[in-house]
């Protein structure tokens, strides 16, 4: 008699089991299909909304290597690339002080960060304009495309004043940029494109030691006050000025301590390449923090960076989502 109770309950037991198994089974398969239905519906961004986002390209394997300018094609389109190249090349000449053409720049040349004219392998090149814009830039909060992306060099690495859509120098460097990234297929990253990341400093970058690594690695050409050398031909810089009224201001990418640091390491002194740098990391970030605390031509950039939990960490200018100072954000430790 007892034993048949206790069997009882222990069948009963096992039936209470399985019941709340079928249930969990049923709870889960329905939770499932809300999932389903919510990514199926939810994953296409409704048509009124603009897609903000950049899908993040692919980075392809090769180094990147622009086309030969003999594969300009010999047309009207050609001579308007070619314009381009030129104008990127000499840029003063055209648009500095004494440019021939109008005087609304500060005398650099695009190819004096652009180096070989924007194909060097980490040396700012444009193998990922032609096919990587228009994009999204949180620095505008705009979609940028390619002339903009232009002017907002010109307005702030060459201190100047924005071109015309209808400017024939505006359409020409578009041609350009457009034409050396032609063979780059949409959708990849082109490797070596931009500036080749160096690691964090452990300490903040420090002006005085960059001082040092100034004085013995840089003012043999760019000058002991930065005052840099022009070219015979007095309208360009054969040694472009690193710091004062000359040179870019401080709504620059160079102003970002990262992106100084990351171009000198893999391109300076000229003719250093990115598998043979000469500066160390330290180096590197000792004299950007240098450099970057002389004086620069200040810019008005009060609407950058609208959504200011997307300024880049080492943007130096306040407001911040964080509570670092700007201090801290110009020179680092970026980690704690
Ligand atoms: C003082 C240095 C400097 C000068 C001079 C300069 N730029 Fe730039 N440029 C930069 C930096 C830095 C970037 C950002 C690179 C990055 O974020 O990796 C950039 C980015 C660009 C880009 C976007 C590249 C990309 O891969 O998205 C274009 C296009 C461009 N510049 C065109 C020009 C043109 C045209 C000129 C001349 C009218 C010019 N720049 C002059 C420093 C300079
Ligand atoms: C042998 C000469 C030489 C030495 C040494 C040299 N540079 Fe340069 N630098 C150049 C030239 C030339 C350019 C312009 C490249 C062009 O137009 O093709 C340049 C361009 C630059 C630029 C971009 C343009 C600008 O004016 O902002 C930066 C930044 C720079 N150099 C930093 C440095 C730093 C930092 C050092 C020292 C670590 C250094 N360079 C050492 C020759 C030199």
């Amino acid at each position: 008699m007892f034993s048949a109770i206790i069997y009882h309950l222990k069948e009963a037991k096992i039936l209470k089991k399985l019941s709340h198994l079928l249930s969990i089974c049923i709870g889960f398969t329905i939770t499932l299909f809300v999932a389903l239905v919510v990514i199926y519906f939810g994953g296409y961004p409704s048509s009124s909304q603009p897609i903000i986002t950049n899908t993040p390209p692919i980075e392809s394997n090769e180094y990147w290597q622009a086309p030969s300018l003999s594969e300009i094609p010999a047309n009207d389109e050609g001579d308007l690339i070619r314009y381009g190249r030129e104008l990127i090349m000499h840029t003063s000449v055209y648009l500095g002080p004494k440019g021939s053409v109008k005087p609304i720049s500060n005398g650099m040349n695009c190819r004096n960060c652009h180096l070989e004219g924007g194909t060097k392998t980490f040396g700012i090149n444009y193998a990922a304009v032609a096919t990587g814009y228009p994009k999204w830039r949180e620095r505008s909060g705009t979609m940028v495309d390619v002339p903009e992306r232009v002017n907002e060099c010109i307005e702030r690495s060459l201190n100047g004043t924005r071109l015309n859509e209808d400017d024939e120098e505006l359409k020409a460097m578009v041609a350009y940029l457009k034409w050396v990234g032609k063979d780059v297929p949409k959708g990849t990253l082109p490797k070596g494109s931009g500036v080749k990341k160096i690691a964090n400093l452990d300490r903040p970058a420090d002006p005085q030691l960059g001082k040092m690594v100034f004085d013995k690695h840089c003012i043999e050409c760019h000058g002991a006050n930065s005052e840099g050398q022009m070219e015979p031909n007095g309208k360009e810089w054969l040694y472009p000025p690193l710091f004062g009224e000359h040179t870019y201001n401080m709504g620059a990418g160079l102003y970002r301590l990262s992106k100084f640091a990351s171009f000198v390491k893999y391109n300076m002194p000229f003719g250093t390449t990115f598998d043979a740098p000469v500066l160390t990391d330290e180096e590197a970030w000792d004299v950007a923090a240098y450099v970057n605390s002389m004086p620069h031509p200040t810019k008005d950039l009060s609407n950058d960076w609208p959504d200011i939990s997307k300024k880049p960490i080492d943007h130096p200018f306040g407001p911040f989502a964080d509570e670092w100072s700007e201090e801290r954000h110009k020179y680092g430790p970026y980690e704690d």
